[in-house]
């Protein structure tokens, strides 16, 4: 795997402005999470309101305590910052936490727990940590590889991104549920 990273490196500096809004589900021309909102009000009333108010509370607060604490150097490199990143070496380690929050967390409907240990954030003994990583190849696959291989497209990059499947839960759905009247 590390072979393969630095293989592209040249185009993943080229390409991490891009997909860094991709992973937050903003796109030049995909709203992407904006438009999560809307899906949720159509839920019946209460779902997962306040579970999602506190996960969001919960999340917001690592956050907030490891910005504090990074300072600085929220600017520099995640990779010079964390111990063990696979893929966002590149990325500014501010960032690395907005994409956790919002492109991971939010995107799954989770806390920061349900992938890491909050006593030592660089393990990887959590089973869905380990499968995020799988998910960040498998979506770079789709994105680099695929849907860059559909050349009627009107997007001249159209991507996917964890939102793209996940809407809020950690199954992603298989069927559109009951049907709304209006
Ligand atoms: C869906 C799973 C998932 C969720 C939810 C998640 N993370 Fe992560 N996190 C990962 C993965 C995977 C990596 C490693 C990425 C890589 O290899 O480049 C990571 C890496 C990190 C790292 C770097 C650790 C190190 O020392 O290498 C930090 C810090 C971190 N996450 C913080 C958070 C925070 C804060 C939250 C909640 C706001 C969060 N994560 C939510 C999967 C997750
Ligand atoms: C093409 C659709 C698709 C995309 C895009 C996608 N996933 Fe998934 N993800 C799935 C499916 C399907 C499963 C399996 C659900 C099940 O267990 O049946 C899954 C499962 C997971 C799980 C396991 C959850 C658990 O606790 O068992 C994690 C974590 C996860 N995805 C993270 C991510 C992250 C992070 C991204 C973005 C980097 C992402 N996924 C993008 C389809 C997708």
């Amino acid at each position: 795997m590390r072979r393969h990273l630095l293989r592209n490196t040249t185009l993943a500096l080229f390409l991490t402005p891009l997909l860094v809004l991709a992973w937050m589900g903003r796109t030049a021309d995909a709203p992407g999470d904006d438009e999560a909102p809307v899906a949720r009000a159509a839920l019946p009333e209460g779902a997962n309101a306040l579970s999602s108010d506190s996960l969001a509370a919960s999340r917001e607060r690592h956050v907030t305590a490891f910005l504090e604490r990074l300072g600085e150097q929220q600017n520099a490199p995640a990779g010079e910052v964390f111990d063990s990143l696979e893929y966002f070496q590149q990325v500014p380690a501010g960032r690395l936490l907005r994409i956790m929050n919002m492109g991971f967390g939010r995107s799954l409907g989770v806390g920061c727990e349900h992938c890491h240990d909050t006593d030592q954030w660089s393990s990887n003994a959590k089973r869905p940590k380990r499968v995020a990583r799988e998910m960040i190849a498998m979506v770079r696959v789709i994105n680099d590889s695929l849907l860059a291989r559909i050349p009627a497209l009107e997007s001249e990059r159209p991507v996917v991104n964890c939102t793209t499947c996940h809407r809020g839960d950690v199954k992603p759905a298989l069927d559109l549920g009951a049907e709304q009247d209006g």
